[in-house]
């Protein structure tokens, strides 16, 4: 049977997530590839309830619910769709994952890490990505690619987008084996054909291990 894998796409908002995760998955399925799709918060049934509080609910939230609503929805998508699909050897890709996390809380707000990847394990049961892109581009891009979101952007600020940033970069020196920074800002074209190149090189280091 073919081993499944767990493949997770992060950056900032524009950055192309979306836009790489369906080129990837049309191209995994064009290779006979089983695909599983799926993004946090979100996922499906319990997780899409949960994503809708956290980007719709209006009344007062503690800074310690959210984190536990998006801890509580992370468990809720590895068990129920990212183990599943992994253990039946398809590919599973994941539209935001812990290290938007540590990205966005961490080095953006300014959380204790050690903390954030504490409970992010007890949320994930020991499974990780074995391999995420990240799409790094710069602010002034993706304020541009989002559009009409960006009021809601530029509330946040440059600054706190400029630390979101920095925070990738430097969870990708600590993990060069694992996260991909490949840069955003080239054509959707170019930027598929280096990701497929990297999916590749995963199967590739597979295959050598485990002759
Ligand atoms: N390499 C690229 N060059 C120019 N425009 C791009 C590129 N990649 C994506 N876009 C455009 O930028 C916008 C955002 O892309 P996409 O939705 O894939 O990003 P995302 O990272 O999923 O964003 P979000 O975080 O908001 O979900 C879309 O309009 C898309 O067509
Ligand atoms: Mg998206």
């Amino acid at each position: 049977m073919k081993k499944g894998y767990f493949i997770t796409f992060e950056g900032a908002d524009g950055c192309g997530k979306s836009t790489q995760m369906n080129l990837l998955a049309q191209y995994l399925l064009k290779n006979g590839y089983e695909v599983v799709l799926t993004r946090e918060p979100g996922g499906k049934g319990l997780g899409e309830k949960i994503r809708e509080i956290l980007l719709n609910y209006d009344g007062e939230v503690s800074p310690r619910c959210e984190s536990f609503l998006f801890l509580a929805d992370r468990a809720q998508n590895i068990d129920i769709t990212v183990n599943p699909a992994i253990n039946a050897g398809k590919i599973v890709l994941c539209d935001r994952h812990i290290d938007s996390t540590v990205a966005y809380q961490g080095y953006g707000r300014g959380l204790d890490i050690e903390k954030i990847v504490y409970l992010n394990n007890l949320a994930v049961n020991g499974r990780k990505p074995d391999l995420t892109f990240v799409y790094d581009i710069d602010v002034e891009t993706s304020m541009k690619r989002v559009g009409t979101e960006k009021d809601r952007m530029e509330s946040a600020g440059k600054d706190f987008h400029n630390k979101v940033r920095h925070g990738y970069l430097e969870l990708a020196k600590q993990e060069p084996d694992r996260i991909k920074v490949v840069d955003g800002t080239n054509s959707v074209e170019e930027i598929h054909k280096k990701t497929v190149e990297i999916f590749n090189l995963l199967l590739d280091r597979d295959n050598f291990e485990n002759r």
